[in-house]
């Protein structure tokens, strides 16, 4: 692993580490295995390709307030080159303040995020610290280039600015959030940690205590009224803990705005001081599981990548497409002609229509207790799926069903209508295209790789346009974009690399923290 300690020596080793992704941890030093976590992640194949992973210490005075401790704070350059190279680190940087700030601090130009994430939480007790962070982090974004940037979620303030920062300031980095990495007894891993003495460390581990101890009382009584009592409560057995409370507040998870009730993603943070260590530390909050929804066009790959990626992130794949395919299979069972509504309506009463997920992902579908898991995929389903969907009773019913089925959360729900009828709000919803020359190329290749005849590539865009225009001019449930959806557009990307992007927004809007990963 190679130490960087100037910016020239930085240049060189950026022009000469070959192709390849470059992914970026900032860190202050004092690197524990915490930050030896987040190197590991960031250096795993996974959906960037072969990544080298650079490191940086520096301890930014800019983010030190006067009476705070900048002069103490550990530094141990010999054990992080160890640490940073036991985890994959292909290089560190550690540059002195001089090299950074060549011109000085006093008239550096500064980077301000927004007041409404900086003035509540850590910011009222550290005025400027965010805006030191910002200003190192940028500075050290120009000069690295990476292509991704990891931070840990137990800085979740800092996590929650610098996406800002990022995207204000159109920064062309993705920013990745990785889980917070805690001791035996839930103390989370800090440098700060190592100023603990053993009576301190040990009282110091009623603060990640007391506060999961409220997340399970909100969870369970989900009183819409209990927060401004759970936080004077939560303050007081700290401080019976003889820790010194420098805030217990609950917030939006994503604007940091001050909540008293608990809707959505709330965080619940607290600092206190344990002897001369602040230690900070949060949980979330939330009124049920997590959602996604899925829509776009057909033939852009939704179902493979909707399903790998809710089996990635230990969700429920909710294949809202079955289940149109499965009432259209009964209403063919049940000879009524699919194009008559009022026929069709009566087979909506007594309808059992069960969904589970069987082995390495995939859906199991049973109609009235009979399993049609294969029948709804013929093609005689196939051709009139869309005109049975088209009955507003079909909609409704389903529609019924699937909110049903999402009352809990914990799914992915592909399908139309999914995000802006069936789960308005869901954490997430995806518009998941891509163009049409490169739909038609994946038809292509999917009827080539399944022995059909293949016809010319202008044939298949044509029916490609033509099937778009039906489905996005048609009465009921028409293609469209739901406002509030992110369009993803898939030309040139792997599946994995989908997955990849899907798992990164999936991580801006709900952190490690409040749903772990399988296994994790
Ligand atoms: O989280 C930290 O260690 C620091 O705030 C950071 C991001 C390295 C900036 O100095």
């Amino acid at each position: 692993m190679q130490l960087l300690q100037t910016t020239a020596e930085l240049r060189r080793w950026l022009a000469s580490r070959g192709p390849g992704p470059l992914h970026f941890v900032p860190t202050m030093g004092a690197l524990h295995s915490g930050h030896a976590s987040l190197i590991h992640r960031a250096g795993r194949r996974r959906d960037a390709g072969q990544p080298l992973v650079l490191v940086s210490v520096f301890v930014n005075p800019l983010q030190f307030g006067p009476n705070e401790d900048f002069d103490r704070y550990p530094r141990s350059l010999e054990s992080d080159l160890q640490r940073a190279a036991d985890a994959g680190a292909a290089a560190l940087f550690a540059p002195s303040a001089a090299e950074l700030y060549p011109q000085g601090v006093e008239e550096l130009t500064r980077i301000e995020p927004p007041q409404g994430l900086q003035q509540g939480l850590c910011g009222a007790q550290r005025p400027g610290h965010f805006a030191g962070v910002a200003t190192v982090v940028v500075r050290l974004l120009a000069l690295i280039r990476p292509d991704r940037l990891l931070l840990g979620e137990k800085d979740w303030q800092q996590l929650v600015i610098l996406r800002r920062v990022v995207a204000d300031l159109g920064l062309p980095v993705q920013v990745e959030g990785c889980p917070t990495q805690r001791e035996a007894d839930g103390l989370a891993l800090s440098s700060r940690n190592r100023y603990l003495d053993a009576d301190q460390r040990q009282r110091a581990a009623a603060l990640p205590r007391i506060l999961a101890a409220a997340a399970r009382e909100v969870t369970a009584t989900q009183a819409p009224s209990t927060l401004p009592v759970l936080l004077s409560q939560v303050r007081g057995q700290l401080e019976r803990e003889q820790l010194v409370v420098d805030y217990v507040e609950a917030t939006d998870a994503h604007s940091l705005q001050p909540r008293d009730q608990p809707a959505g993603l709330t965080l619940l943070a607290a600092a206190a001081r344990c002897g001369p260590t602040r230690l900070i530390d949060h949980v979330f909050l939330m009124s049920r599981a997590p959602i996604v929804a899925i829509d776009g066009p057909a033939g852009a790959g939704k179902s493979t990548v909707t399903r790998a990626f809710a089996e990635r992130l230990g969700l429920i794949y909710l294949d809202t497409g079955a289940m149109y395919r499965a009432v259209t299979w009964l209403v063919q069972q049940s000879s009524v002609d699919p194009a008559d509504g009022t026929a069709v309506a009566p087979l909506l009463a007594g309808l059992d229509l069960q969904l589970s997920t069987a082995a390495a992902g995939s859906q199991r579908v049973l109609v009235n207790g009979h399993d049609v898991t294969e029948a709804i995929r013929s093609p005689e389903v196939t051709a009139q799926v869309s005109v049975v969907a088209a009955h507003g009773c079909v909609r409704e019913a389903l529609t019924r069903q699937q909110q049903a089925m999402g009352e809990r959360g914990g799914l992915v729900a592909e399908g139309r209508d999914i995000g802006t009828a069936v789960f308005p709000d869901a954490e997430l919803k995806v518009f998941l295209t891509a163009t049409t020359a490169e739909r038609a190329r994946r038809r292509a290749l999917d009827l080539e790789q399944r022995g059909f005849p293949v016809p010319p590539l202008q044939e298949l865009e044509a029916q490609i346009t033509e099937r778009d225009h039906l489905d996005s001019t048609r009465d009921v449930a028409p293609l469209t974009q739901a406002a509030d959806a992110v369009e993803l557009i898939t030309d040139g990307l792997s599946i994995g690399a989908v997955i990849g992007q899907l798992v990164l927004l999936f991580r801006e809007r709900v952190p490690h923290d409040a749903w772990p990963e399988p296994g994790a």
